[in-house]
């Protein structure tokens, strides 16, 4: 079977890389990068800690609106499908490059299959919640992290080519963590302990395009008792300069540049909670036995918040200090998204279609 990837954004690196390993054990893959994310330590480094081929194709498509950027990397993908005749494009998630691949695969009549297939956060106004959906009811095959995602499918009338696999991050987190623990000296470097820091990240479009919700984020964030380690996203440096705010927060927290993956498991291992707006960097949270305070009003990880190991706070500021000092993890940690072992499943699954 030939099989074409396409990849474009930090998440992506790291959700392919396990299904890559596994796929390429029997069959091609011809491996696409559209070039969404191409600052080095949004895309370079994974390609080199995770042992990820080099891409067989690069769009260099880069940062645009959400029209143009889609448009480009459909416009370099459509050539790509009619050069290299795949049986299947298989896509990730929910970014601008998941959606252009999935449009194009199905004008060319090409099968398509999505990982992480069904979730939702009923927030329409998600760029991620439009590529989701209109990903999801292009795809011929649809790889569910959990039961309740594939109930998502059933009730949009999807139930042709379903299959619950389990999540490919709990398959990249397992990998990273015990790697992590002898490679990364990010914490030493940082000056911080175990047990004694809070992680922060923020990049969703929601928070960092409004400066209000920014602001009353960054003022929750810097209450913490604890020091709080932020490797802070571009898209959110760009926020926090353009209003103002990047001058007043860096003395009160330790801004750090994106980290690789492996640093960033280690930091998120070692974290006494995390905050976030991330969808990965949740459900890592909770295979890493991290508490995680989302910096959100809705999840996609129902799950993680049903049983204790999240909270959803939004940008209320009030909200956000509470939440960094209530204790609230669980003893409990059930196997929500599989065992760690989702590519092998998709790759049953690819098989056997
Ligand atoms: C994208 C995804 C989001 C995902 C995130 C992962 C969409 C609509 N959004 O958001 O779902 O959670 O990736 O991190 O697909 N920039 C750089 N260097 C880069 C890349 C981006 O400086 O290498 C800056 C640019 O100013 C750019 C901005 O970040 O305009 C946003 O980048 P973009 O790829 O459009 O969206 P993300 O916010 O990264
Ligand atoms: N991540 C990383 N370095 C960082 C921040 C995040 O390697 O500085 C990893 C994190 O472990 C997770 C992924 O990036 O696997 C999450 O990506 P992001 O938050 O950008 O996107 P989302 O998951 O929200 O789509």
């Amino acid at each position: 079977m030939k099989v074409l990837t396409v990849v474009g954004a930090r998440p992506q690196f790291i959700k392919a890389f396990p299904v890559s390993q596994a796929l390429r054990e029997s069959h091609e893959e011809v491996f696409v990068h559209t070039g969404q994310h191409y600052d080095e330590g949004l895309s370079d480094i994974f390609f080199e800690e995770l042992a990820i081929p080099e891409p067989d194709y690069h769009l260099g498509v880069g940062s645009a609106s959400h029209a143009t950027q889609t448009a480009e990397m459909m416009t370099g993908i459509e050539s790509l499908i009619d050069e290299e005749s795949p049986d299947v494009v298989l896509v990730y998630g929910d970014t601008n490059s998941t959606l252009a691949a999935a449009i194009v695969a199905a004008k060319e009549d090409v099968a398509i299959a999505h990982v992480e297939a069904g979730l939702r956060s009923e927030n329409w106004s998600m760029p991620e919640e439009v590529n989701r959906v209109l990903t999801d009811h292009a795809s011929d095959l649809l790889f569910a992290p959990s039961e309740s995602a594939a109930e998502n499918l059933r009730e949009e009338g999807l139930t042709a080519g379903v299959h619950v696999t389990g999540d490919v991050m709990h398959d990249a987190v397992l990998h990273a963590r015990t790697r992590a623990q002898d490679y990364s000296s990010i914490t030493d470097d940082l000056g911080v302990d175990d047990g004694e820091y809070v992680l922060a990240t923020v990049h969703r479009a929601g928070n960092t395009d409004d400066p209000e919700r920014l602001e009353a984020i960054m003022s929750g964030l810097s209450a913490s008792p604890a020091p709080v380690v932020f490797p802070a996203h571009p898209r959110t440096v760009g926020a926090l300069e353009q209003h103002g705010l990047w001058e007043t927060y860096a003395d009160e927290m330790r801004l750090i540049e994106p980290v690789g993956y492996l640093d960033f498991v280690r930091l998120l291992d070692g974290a006494e909670r995390v905050a976030t707006d991330s969808g990965g960097v949740q459900k890592e949270a909770f295979y890493l036995d991290t508490p995680c305070v989302t910096l959100r009003n809705e999840t996609e990880w129902t799950e993680t918040v049903e049983c204790g190991w999240n909270v959803l706070v939004g940008a209320r500021e009030s909200d956000i200090r509470t939440a960094l000092t209530q204790q609230f993890a669980p003893e409990e940690n059930p196997p929500l998204y599989g065992d760690g072992t989702a590519a092998t499943r998709i790759l049953d699954a690819l098989n056997y279609a």
